[in-house]
C-alpha cells in the first residue's frame, strides 16, 4: 500500500485478540500505537488542525500552541511539521523524556511548566501559561483539546466507526479518559449506532474527571486535575477507577507473557477489564482501546527502580496471569 503523507498512516482497523487475559471473555485490543506519532492522538491532532483550517483560524505559516501531557504534543508536532505551522507544546514534568525529544525532533518549541495548580496537578498552570502567550500574540491559535468539539468528532468519525465496522457485535467498550475526547466521541457514536453496547470509562485514581478526589498521579495519559469541558459523565454507562500501581503491574505482566509492551493507559484499561470481568456475562465480547505502545515508557513503567520508588517493590512483580 502506498500512502502520500506520513499522517495518513492511521491504522484504524488493527485489532489484537487478547483472549485469556480474563478467562471467559472475548477480548479484543484496538491497537493505536503503530502510526508515525505513536498514539491515538495523531487522529486528534488531525481533527483539531483540519477543523481550524476549515474555519480559517489557521492560515499558511500559522502558529499553534497547545497543552499536552505528551502524546498530543508529539502528534501536533508531527502534523504541524508536515503542514508548515510553527508549534509550541506546553507540557509538565510528568512528560516522558522520549516524548519531549520527539517533540523537539519534529521542530516544535517545548515549554515545561512546573508550577502546581490548586489541585496539585499542572493542568491549570499550563492553561494559564497559554492564556498569557495568547494575550501577547493574538494570531496564535490554541486548539484547546479539552474543550474543542473537533476532538470527540474525529473519534466519532474514525475511532468509533472503525470499532463497530470491525467488531459489530461488541458488547462492552473500555476507553481511557484524559481530555475525554476519545471517550465522548465513542460514547456518542455507540449511542446512535449501537445503543446496546455499554461504554465503560476508565480513569486513574487521583483524577477529578468523574468527581473523585484529587490525588498524586505519576503516569501521563489518563486523568485530570480539573474536569475537561468536553466531559459529560452522563454519556457513559460506567466508570472504573484504577490505581496506577495496578496499571503498571498489568503492563509488565502483558509484556512478559504476550511479548507486547503497551503504554501506561492501556495497562489501566486492561486492569479495568479485569476488575469488571466478574460482573460481565460469560463469553461477552469486549473491545479495549490501547492508545499507545510501551516504548515511550521504558524509563518509567518498565524501569524497576522507577516503579519501586513510586509504587513499592510489589508493583514490579506481575501478579496478573494473562495467558
Ligand atoms: C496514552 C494515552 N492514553 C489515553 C489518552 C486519553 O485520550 P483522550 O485525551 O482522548 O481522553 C491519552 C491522551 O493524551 C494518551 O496519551
Amino acid at each position: 500500500m502506498i500512502y502520500d503523507n506520513a499522517q495518513d498512516l492511521v491504522l484504524d482497523r488493527l485489532f489484537l485478540r487478547f483472549d485469556g487475559l480474563v478467562p471467559g471473555l472475548r477480548l479484543l485490543l484496538k491497537i493505536e500505537g503503530f502510526n508515525p506519532a505513536g498514539s491515538i492522538k495523531l487522529k486528534t491532532a488531525i481533527g483539531l488542525v483540519e477543523d481550524a483550517e476549515r474555519w480559517n483560524l489557521l492560515k499558511p505559516g500559522g502558529r499553534v500552541i497547545e497543552s499536552s501531557s505528551g502524546n498530543l504534543g508529539v502528534a501536533l508536532s508531527s502534523v504541524c511539521a508536515a503542514r508548515g505551522y510553527h508549534f509550541t507544546c506546553v507540557t509538565d514534568p510528568n512528560t516522558s523524556p522520549q516524548n519531549a525529544a520527539l517533540i523537539r525532533a519534529f521542530g516544535a518549541e517545548l515549554v515545561v511548566v512546573d508550577t502546581k495548580d490548586a489541585n496539585g496537578g499542572y493542568l491549570q498552570s499550563r492553561i494559564d501559561y497559554i492564556g498569557d502567550r495568547l494575550q501577547e500574540d493574538p494570531a496564535l491559535f490554541w486548539p484547546n483539546q479539552y474543550a474543542n468539539e473537533a476532538n470527540p468528532r474525529i473519534h466519532y468519525d474514525r475511532t468509533a466507526a472503525a470499532i463497530l465496522a470491525e467488531v459489530p457485535d461488541v458488547e462492552y467498550l473500555f476507553v481511557g479518559a484524559g481530555t475525554t475526547g476519545t471517550l465522548m466521541g465513542c460514547a456518542a457514536y455507540f449511542r446512535e449506532h449501537a445503543p446496546r453496547t455499554r461504554v465503560v470509562a476508565v480513569d486513574t485514581e487521583g483524577s477529578v474527571t468523574f468527581g473523585f478526589p484529587a490525588g498524586k498521579r505519576h503516569l501521563p495519559g489518563l486523568g485530570t486535575s480539573r474536569r475537561p469541558e468536553l466531559c459529560d459523565p452522563e454519556q457513559v454507562d460506567e466508570v472504573v477507577i484504577v490505581p496506577e500501581a495496578e496499571a503498571v503491574r498489568m503492563c509488565r505482566a502483558v509484556a512478559r507473557e504476550r511479548g507486547i509492551a503497551l503504554g501506561a493507559s492501556t495497562g489501566s484499561v486492561l486492569a479495568a477489564v479485569a476488575r469488571k470481568a466478574p460482573e460481565l456475562p460469560p463469553g461477552a465480547t469486549v473491545v479495549a482501546l490501547a492508545p499507545d505502545n510501551g516504548d515511550r515508557y521504558l524509563t518509567t513503567v518498565y524501569d524497576d527502580a522507577w516503579v519501586a520508588e513510586r509504587f513499592g517493590l510489589a508493583a514490579r512483580t506481575p501478579t496478573v496471569r494473562c495467558s
